[in-house]
């Protein structure tokens, strides 16, 4: 992984919580949650806010179809709307083969469903306990049941006042965590200019510089959109992208900063780090004639990208490039970055 992925991870604990009232239960498939490009026709629900785009989307109906034919009508009339709630949580997780279910919940679907179960998993531990209720709830029960499907929509905790802060008489009684932002794309960096303007800004791997003023609001159009520019994909995976920005130490004075991002260069790919000015007449606007390329560097592989920009105290430019990346690292006598 590509320090964008790090980052993009630790962004997502401080900043990515549901718009409230419209949780995903579980991502279980471990990638962050995101705002997919279309509605969702099968699982609206996610449609806002979740881990299925409309490819995944299209797949999980797909499967419902094929699940929901091993049923006559009158079992698709008690076991559908269970079903289909199981298919859309799409859990592909290597812990689990079924979500976690509250007992109510879970009774109510062994009794009208459990023939579909050697369909929804193959899973032994969980098929072996399908003749019997108690059992069978028992190992779909979650240790914390506040995080059981349904009542984790319904849990005001964990849909809602997520910021809210726990203070006592000495300060934070929990880790406290505040809400600045929700909503984005991928948010790979989130920085300040040190200009006392009090603003941050936040780049998506898409390509898009987004601008947070003093009051918390973010300004109505992108500070960058270099999305023309930027080499990357909707696929999950892809390190490629938008993946760096640092202002310089002087930028009240400069007015540049400088971005790294993936590129294609003819036949190639490249990662390549330019510098840009503000606009002359708005603070929360680059310039976006105004790119001065710095350094290209082509890339063996698309992934391994890196792509930190930090400028140090002694006022230098620091780029990280990755190392080349290829499955199973096998550039150099040693191996990628190896050999120092
Ligand atoms: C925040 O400040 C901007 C610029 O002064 C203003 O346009 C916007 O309405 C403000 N937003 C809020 C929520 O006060």
């Amino acid at each position: 992984m590509g320090p964008g992925a790090t980052a993009l991870g630790a962004l997502l604990l401080l900043l990515g919580q549901a718009p409230r009232g419209r949780p995903h239960p579980q991502c279980l498939d471990y990638k962050p949650p995101f705002q997919p490009p279309q509605p969702l026709a099968f699982c609206p629900e996610y449609s806002a806010f979740g881990c299925c785009d409309g490819r995944r989307d299209a797949q999980l109906s797909a499967r419902f179809q094929v699940l929901g034919s091993f049923l006559d009508p009158a079992g698709l009339q008690s076991c559908g709307r269970f079903l289909r709630d199981l298919v859309c949580q799409d859990v592909r997780s290597p812990v689990r083969a079924l979500p976690g279910l509250c007992p109510a919940y879970c009774a109510a679907f062994w009794l009208r469903c459990r023939s579909v179960l050697s369909l929804l998993t193959e899973d032994p531990a969980s098929l072996a306990l399908e003749g019997d209720r108690a059992r069978f709830c028992g190992a779909l029960e979650l240790g914390d049941p506040t995080y059981c499907y349904p009542a984790v929509l319904g849990s005001a905790a964990l849909s809602q006042g997520l910021g809210r802060v726990r203070e006592g008489a000495h300060g934070c009684l929990q880790l406290c965590l505040r809400e600045v932002a929700n909503g984005l794309r991928n948010p790979v960096a989130m920085v300040h200019a040190g200009d006392g303007s009090h603003r941050f800004f936040v780049a998506e791997q898409r390509g898009c510089v987004w601008v947070f003023l003093a009051n918390g609001s973010r300004a109505a159009r992108p500070f960058l959109d270099l999305r023309a520019a930027v080499l990357t994909s909707p696929w999950a995976g892809d390190e490629r992208g938008f993946l760096g920005l640092a202002f310089h130490p002087r930028f009240h004075a400069t007015g540049t900063f400088y971005v790294y991002y993936s590129a294609r260069a003819g036949p190639h790919e490249t990662i390549r780090v330019s510098q840009f000015r503000v606009s002359a007449h708005d603070p929360n606007a680059a310039d976006p004639r105004s790119e001065r390329i710095l350094l290209e560097v082509l890339e063996p592989a698309s992934n391994h990208n890196g792509g930190q920009l930090l400028f140090g105290a002694d006022e230098l430019l620091y780029i990280f490039t990755g190392d080349g990346g290829r499955a199973g690292d096998p550039f150099g006598a040693f191996g990628n970055a190896q050999n120092k």
